[in-house]
């Protein structure tokens, strides 16, 4: 585990989860950080930080480090689960995020996925001020879909690149296409659908994921087509 960087600049609002004003990143050459937002609960934010950090860290793209910043401490639970010990666990202090960002790119980290909770708006924003891209999950229910104007409005407002995946999507069931052109109409879509998979959820328990537990699953085929897919999001906006 990193433990978090000690302040490197003057003044910080040491409350943590406050945050009042935006911190506008500097963009890091080595370094390319992911947030996972979305207001809504449940649309899979935590599963796939977790998936998508050690998809990445598969194919080289780490080393990689994950960020939890909901207070629900989901994906710490996970990452304190796990035998491996990559993807790294970095522990944050929310209202200093722009300073832990550049500890890590001193310490060698070349992607930060960071996940957040769901309706602390203040603390997604903070999350989304330091991002490279924003990506939002959504599962394919309108309560979901009318969700993510919030997030959308927070990225476009500090401008930062955002696109989106629909997760939790029943195999052989319409209404994620329809979804995927719901979301289309905000912005870029993920051409890959994450179906609803019991391995999702119960490879974490022990903290590992669905490509881990079975490489050759469909989840873990979904998983590295969406990587793949994050990763040119990312080079795009380099
Ligand atoms: N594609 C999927 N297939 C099966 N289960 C899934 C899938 N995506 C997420 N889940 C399950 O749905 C629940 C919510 O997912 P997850 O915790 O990733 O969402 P979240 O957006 O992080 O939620 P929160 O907003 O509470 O942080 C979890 O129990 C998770 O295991
Ligand atoms: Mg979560």
């Amino acid at each position: 585990m990193i433990e978090p960087a000690e302040a490197a600049l003057g003044n910080h609002n040491s409350h943590r989860g406050s945050y009042d004003k935006p911190v506008i990143s500097q963009k890091f050459i080595n370094m390319d950080i992911l947030t996972i937002a979305s207001q809504k609960g449940g649309a899979g934010k935590t599963t796939l930080s977790a998936h998508l950090a050690v998809e990445a860290e598969r194919t080289g793209a780490g080393p990689g480090a994950v960020v939890d910043i909901d207070p629900q401490g989901s994906l710490a639970d996970w990452w304190n689960q796990r035998a491996a010990e990559t993807p790294l666990f970095a522990a944050v202090d929310v209202a200093r995020l722009a300073e832990h960002m550049t500890a890590l790119q001193r310490q060698g980290v070349n992607l930060v996925v960071i996940d957040t909770p769901p309706a602390l708006l203040d603390t997604i924003r903070a999350a989304i001020a330091v991002a490279d891209l924003v990506f939002i999950p959504a599962r394919p229910s309108p309560h979901d879909l009318r969700a993510v104007g919030v997030v959308v409005e927070m990225a476009e407002d500090l401008r930062k690149p955002f696109c989106f995946v629909v997760n939790g999507a029943t195999p052989r069931t319409t209404i994620a296409l329809e979804a995927v052109q719901a979301l289309a109409q905000h912005g870029p879509v993920a051409p890959v659908i994450v179906h609803q998979r019991i391995d999702f959820a119960a490879s974490m328990i022990d903290g590992r994921t669905a490509g881990e537990v079975n490489p050759r699953s469909r989840s873990a085929a979904e998983i590295g087509d969406l990587w793949q897919y994050v990763r040119t999001q990312l080079r795009q906006y380099k």
